[in-house]
């Protein structure tokens, strides 16, 4: 591994992480991932990515993935991503992701990606329609990683083992070819909401694909609807607790507190010495002023972003050229390595 690919020029670690544009983007999105991406982006050479790839895994209509894909990208601006400290593009730019997937797919073993428990809960019981695509998700999630020798990735807890996985095919790949090609990428989990549940069902996580939206806050929901929702989020009868002890066997109440603290950026403990003994004929109020005074700036910001949708798309132009000049010399490395003749065109 030469010193140049491994560390960055400014000598800082190197960021991934991605996120798909399969429609709206919401609360868990923000507080478990967007959030920590902007943070970080001041202390890391950070590449954020809009995983179009990952996204036809399971069927979208063209038009609604190039509307997502736009609406993606300006939410993440709004959220403060910047589009010159950091680069922002859409997976499908960069065809060195696509070229190490399937090198990565000829190293994965069958067993490995059998454990996948997204795979399972996404392909559901009829396991025989899903697509080639959406099993081998995790080599792919894997190659956007390592296709630029990312040291950290910023997630949330749902991708834990994907990052475990990923880190697997590094090790294997290293070992197969005896060299040390790939670091193994550290993921970053981190803050008081990192798996945000479902405001209907506190054992579900909070996610896009839930049928109900009043499961969700998305990011596009205006000052009423947050609060709406907030009111009709399923809680139980009893007062909030003073300590964090009291909300075991309180999924709804937990995660509602949870959200507070992260919205608020403080502790649950503190939440709780606020509310404790409060019922949530209270505290739900008083989280949707907080959730609204926190995302509505963002939907604004993201709404008037899209009304100019050619200067999404040049941003996104923009941040593929600067990726892919990252990428290409890796994949170089990688393709010499396993033993393929030339370069690949179009680099
Ligand atoms: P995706 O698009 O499902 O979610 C994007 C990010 O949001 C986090 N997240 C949540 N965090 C807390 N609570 C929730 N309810 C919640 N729902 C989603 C996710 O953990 C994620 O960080 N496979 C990835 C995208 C991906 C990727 C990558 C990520 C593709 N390649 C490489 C990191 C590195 C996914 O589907 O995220």
């Amino acid at each position: 591994m030469t010193d140049s690919t491994m560390q960055t020029s400014a000598g800082k670690g190197r960021i991934f992480s991605g996120i798909q544009p399969t429609g709206n983007l919401h609360l868990g999105n923000y507080l478990g991932a967007i959030r920590n991406w902007v943070a970080l982006q001041h202390d890391f050479e950070s590449i954020y990515c809009v995983v179009d790839l990952h996204a036809i895994t399971v069927h979208q209509d063209p038009a609604d993935l190039r509307k997502s894909t736009r609406e993606v990208a300006a939410s993440l601006i709004a959220a403060g991503i910047s589009t010159e400290q950091s680069i922002l593009f859409n997976q499908s730019c960069v065809p060195q992701h696509a070229e190490l997937a399937w090198i990565f797919n000829c190293v994965t073993r069958l067993g490995w990606l059998n454990r996948m428990t997204q795979f399972k809960e996404k392909a559901g019981k009829n396991r025989e329609n899903a697509s080639v695509g959406l099993y081998a998700y995790p080599t792919l999630m894997a190659a956007d990683i390592l296709t630029y020798r990312a040291t950290h990735v910023p997630v949330g807890e749902d991708q834990k083992q994907h990052l475990e996985l990923t880190r697997d095919i590094a090790q294997a790949f290293n070992s197969i070819y005896d060299k040390d090609v790939f670091p193994l990428p550290e993921p970053q989990i981190f803050g008081s909401a990192t798996r945000v549940m479902s405001f209907r069902d506190g054992r579900a996580k909070m996610s896009k694909s839930d049928p109900s939206d009043n499961s969700r806050i998305n990011m596009t929901d205006d000052a009423d609807m947050i609060m709406q929702k907030i009111r009709k989020a399923k809680t139980d009868p009893d007062a909030l607790p003073s300590e964090m002890a009291g909300l075991a066997d309180r999924p709804e109440a937990s995660n509602l507190v949870g959200i507070y603290a992260a919205l608020a950026e403080c502790s649950t403990d503190d939440v709780l010495a606020e509310f404790g003994g409060r019922g949530f004929g209270d505290f739900k109020p008083a989280l949707g002023d907080l959730a609204v005074a926190k995302l509505s700036p963002i939907g604004a910001e993201m709404r008037r972003l899209l009304e100019n949708p050619a200067d999404i798309d040049a941003i996104l132009a923009d941040g593929a050229e600067r990726a892919a000049a990252i990428a290409r010399p890796i994949l170089a490395e990688v393709r010499d390595i396993v033993g393929f003749l030339g370069s690949s065109t179009d680099r």
